[in-house]
């Protein structure tokens, strides 16, 4: 047992749809093991997605008045956000964290490879729509990042999502300079604007946690970050943007749309198609983020192969009684009409024998036959 909790344990998650560009990593460890934090490809830097501390409940006395709160994630971000690999101890490097007693830190990270991050200024990051293939997410962080900011003119970047999608913007790591630690929106010098259709939506000069989410409300955001001197050597922001919600997708051919909303779409085949690949006339989609669960475009609706009656369901019994009974009389009908017929001819016959016995005159035979018939 002890065993377990003294060294620190690492997973690592492979997000095979990103190609290995972003990998996400979990690591954790007790108040005063060493973790290391390393990402394999040299050109990846370190983002903090998650960093929460659990005090482990045997020793709860400690942790009553735990000051100040256990948020670790200011004091990982300055040791490990932006670098390649770090090694971290929660007493050590969190100040206070000693009055939290003991119990593991949970960290989950990301590795970001150097072309997921969009590095410099008055930038323009245009997003994906269905036409054209790309990666609707990213990290954007200042030049100099992790070491230092600055500039004489505020830092800029346009995101423009297609239209029906929306953006949404994590501040996973912000140090600039800070004008009034006690009042988190008093940041007249430094500070970071996320603007909406010319509107300054959140602004701020401080880290939050949990890191503080934008979501925006039209298709594009801005965000600039304003610096009061060429060079302060603080780390500058690391953000992380990804497309929110799934544009309509294009009706296939010979289809219509019966449904949409922000998570669900239905497509129906027009009658006598079917998708070829399911067999079935509707489809339903389901957004995840930024994706539909399916690949898009959709196949095309194709003609059934075989007439309807091929696959109609078996007759119920009314219809077959119509079916086998009518015929059945029509028959019946039939032959007891012949039966009557072939009596009178035979009666006629055996009339017409006796006659000619006795009259032995064949003139009159067809006149008396037609006469009985
Ligand atoms: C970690 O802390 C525990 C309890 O405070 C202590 O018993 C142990 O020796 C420490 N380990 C290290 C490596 O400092
Ligand atoms: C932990 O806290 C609970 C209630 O808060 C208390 O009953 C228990 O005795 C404490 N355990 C220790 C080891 O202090
Ligand atoms: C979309 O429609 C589905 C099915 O009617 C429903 O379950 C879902 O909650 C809807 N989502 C939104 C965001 O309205």
């Amino acid at each position: 047992m002890m065993f377990i909790t003294w060294l620190p344990v690492i997973f690592v998650f492979f997000q095979s749809i990103y190609g290995g560009h972003i990998e996400t990593v979990a690591a954790s460890g007790c108040q005063n093991c060493s973790i290391h934090l390393t990402c394999r490809r040299f050109t990846s830097i370190i983002g903090i997605l998650e960093a929460s501390f659990v005090p482990d409940t045997v020793s709860n006395s400690t942790i009553v008045s735990s000051f100040p709160l256990p948020y670790p994630r200011q004091c990982l971000n300055r040791r490990c956000s932006g670098n390649n690999y770090c090694s971290f101890i929660l007493v050590e490097d969190c100040p206070g964290a000693n009055f939290w007693g003991e119990g593991t830190l949970y960290i989950k990270y990301v590795c970001i490879e150097d072309d997921r991050i969009i590095k410099y200024c008055n930038s323009d990051i245009i997003l994906p729509d269905l036409r054209h293939t790309g990666i609707s997410e990213g990290f954007i962080r200042n030049p100099g990042y992790p070491r230092f900011y600055g500039g004489q003119s505020p830092c800029r970047w346009r995101i423009k999502a297609p239209t029906e999608q929306k953006i949404k913007l994590t501040i996973l790591d912000i140090s600039v300079i800070i004008d009034n630690p006690s009042n988190q929106d008093d940041c007249t010098k430094d500070h970071l604007e996320i603007i909406d259709s010319d509107i300054v939506v959140y602004s701020t000069c401080q880290q939050r946690e949990p890191p503080e989410e934008i979501i925006s409300i039209s298709d594009s955001l801005e965000v600039v970050l304003t610096s009061s001197q060429r060079l302060t050597p603080l780390r500058g922001i690391l953000l992380y943007y990804t497309a929110l919600g799934c544009p309509t997708p294009i009706p296939p051919a010979d289809s219509y749309l019966v449904f949409i909303n922000d998570t669900f779409a239905v497509f129906s085949c027009c009658v006598g198609y079917v998708f070829p690949d399911t067999g079935t006339k509707s489809r339903e989609l389901h957004c995840w983020g930024s994706k539909w669960n399916e690949m898009m475009p959709l196949p095309n609706c194709e003609q059934l192969e075989f007439p309807v009656a091929a696959v109609e369901p078996l007759p119920t019994f009314p219809k077959m009684a119509a079916d086998i009974v009518a015929p059945i009389l029509i028959i019946g009908a039939l032959i007891v009409i012949n039966s009557i017929v072939l009596f009178f001819i035979y009666r006629a016959k055996q009339k017409n024998e006796t006659k000619i016995k006795d009259e032995e005159i064949g003139a009159l035979n067809s006149k008396e036959m037609t006469h009985v018939l």
